[in-house]
């Protein structure tokens, strides 16, 4: 055998999993790819060999939602904090939200954060852009900078990016239509919430529960209605983020019916939490859209088995633990890091339910590299595949501890939840970021972002007759006047 043959990394032991198939095989790795799969005696020979008897091998989860507020909260999270915590929770790559400071709504505010997220980052990562009105006129140089897509808030939440009326969100859907990139909401109506929340401050409420009061299902389900519409009218794609609601089911289910290129996340607080735990954890429970009533589970869990929700994110939103214990609800910051528990306790759940890991593998990395065009380069451990790896003990009882997490935020729902899996290892292209529980701290910096990967099919336009820019770009009688 030449040297050339030689793989970097061969791991010995370990039970593949994809999303059809789990084997006992051995996985080689060379150049941050997979180079070969298949019984160990076929196996190239390897500078390291790492013996992962025992232990399962997942496709690393990607994370098209979290919050790692570089630049501009450090108190909360930095880049490097967010991605380590990710490396601890099996997660090799994520997509990182733009209600930072400043907010990503420009080319050069996006030229800054690429700097920063190079840097700083353990895993790899996809930057968002926010759309609106600060960023109408940027989409096309927004694009050129490199990002994974736009995110539009139809709803306030942290950071106070402005929610775009219906009028300024058509004409921000046509104008990104042409360039295929997704456009992730936040489905909220703003116009809603803000009365409910005004009203109730009015009547004197500052109970935990009034943060739910002000945000009923209908203010989602209205916002996923309209969003799909607008979708379906201009051809946009979009994903809607955090759904929280069964009501938000049927509108989604309806869009895709009609064949609107739509997806749907949901979040391991919508599926393992509901208002019964208000009461105990208070402030800290309080998140944008808000846990619901405990009816609501079931039907997630379902959605997503049958695909009509399609992946699971987390909306990791860290804040500081004073930011989360304040007495007055309305003062309590939104939100609470999730990146690093979510498969340990998704995978621990769905034990619970006689789920299958490889639905896990489907929801956690498939489904997110097959939306946003990355796969199989990433999201599938195929020959060729970037060597993106989650090596976990399906059989590690743990208790989550905030104490102990890598993220800043030390305060979240999920403190002294039971857990039964355990990310081991986790490798970014082939390199370990993190290794029996240790970070890798030279590989700070290792991450990279992912947008030059990305592949997706051109969008098609609808209606691109009645554009904001069609119709102002030309006067239809000109012709009919310079002739006559
Ligand atoms: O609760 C939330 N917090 N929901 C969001 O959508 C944003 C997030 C944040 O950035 O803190
Ligand atoms: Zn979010």
């Amino acid at each position: 055998m030449t040297s050339t043959q030689h793989a970097d990394l061969v791991i010995h032991g370990g039970r593949i999993v994809s999303p059809d198939s789990e084997r006992q095989e051995s996985i080689a790795i060379k150049d941050g790819r997979v180079l070969a799969i298949g019984a160990p005696d076929t196996m190239p020979a390897a500078h390291e060999t790492l013996d992962a008897a025992g232990l399962h091998i997942l496709p690393g989860a990607i994370d098209v939602h979290v919050h790692f507020r570089d630049p501009g909260y450090p108190q909360k999270e930095d880049f490097a904090s967010g991605t380590a915590a990710a490396a601890f929770g099996g997660v090799t790559t994520v997509f990182d939200m733009p209600n930072t400071l400043p907010t990503i709504a420009t080319p050069e505010a996006l030229a800054a954060k690429h700097v920063i997220a190079k840097e700083k980052a353990y895993v790899d990562y996809g930057l968002y852009a926010v759309l609106g009105e600060p960023s109408l006129d940027h989409i096309d140089a927004l694009v050129e900078g490199g990002i994974i897509g736009f995110k539009l808030y139809m709803g306030n939440t942290f950071g106070k990016v402005p929610s775009p009326t219906t009028g300024a969100m058509l004409e921000a859907f046509e104008l990104v239509a042409p360039t295929g990139k997704r456009i992730s909401l936040h489905a909220e109506t703003n116009s809603i919430m803000e009365r409910r929340e005004t009203r109730l401050r009015e009547s004197g409420r500052t109970d935990p529960l009034a943060h739910l009061a002000a945000r009923p299902d209908v203010v989602a389900v209205e916002a996923v209605a309209r969003a799909a519409i607008l979708a379906e009218w201009t051809g946009a794609r979009i994903h809607i983020l955090h759904i929280s609601s069964s009501a938000e089911l049927r509108p989604l289910a309806e869009a895709k019916a009609r064949g609107v290129d739509i997806t749907g996340e949901t979040c391991p607080h919508y599926l393992m939490l509901s208002s019964d735990d208000y009461e105990r954890l208070r402030g800290v429970i309080r998140v944008n859209p808000p846990v619901r009533e405990a009816v609501n589970q079931e039907k997630l869990w379902a959605a997503l088995e049958d695909g009509t929700i399609d992946m699971i994110a987390t909306d990791h939103a860290p804040h500081a633990i004073d930011e989360k214990t304040r007495a007055d609800i309305w003062t309590v910051d939104c939100g609470f890091p999730g990146v690093e528990t979510q498969m340990p306790l998704m995978l621990t759940a769905m034990s619970g339910r006689q789920g299958s890991i490889r639905d896990y593998v489907k929801w956690s990395a498939e489904k997110p590299a097959k939306t946003w065009g990355l796969y199989p380069r990433k999201g599938a451990l195929d020959v060729g595949s970037d060597a993106d790896i989650a090596i976990v003990d399906m059989n590690r009882p743990w208790t989550i501890d905030d104490a102990l997490i890598q993220s800043r935020a030390k305060i979240s729902p999920f403190h002294g939840m039971r857990a039964s899996a355990l990310p081991i290892h986790t490798l970014v292209r082939g390199r370990f970021v993190m290794k029996d529980r240790i970070l890798q701290e030279d590989s700070r910096g290792w991450g990279g972002s992912v947008h030059s990967i990305q592949a997706m099919p051109p969008g098609e336009v609808r209606n691109g007759e009645t554009t904001m820019a069609a119709i102002t770009s030309h006067d239809p009688f000109a012709n009919i006047e310079a002739t006559s």
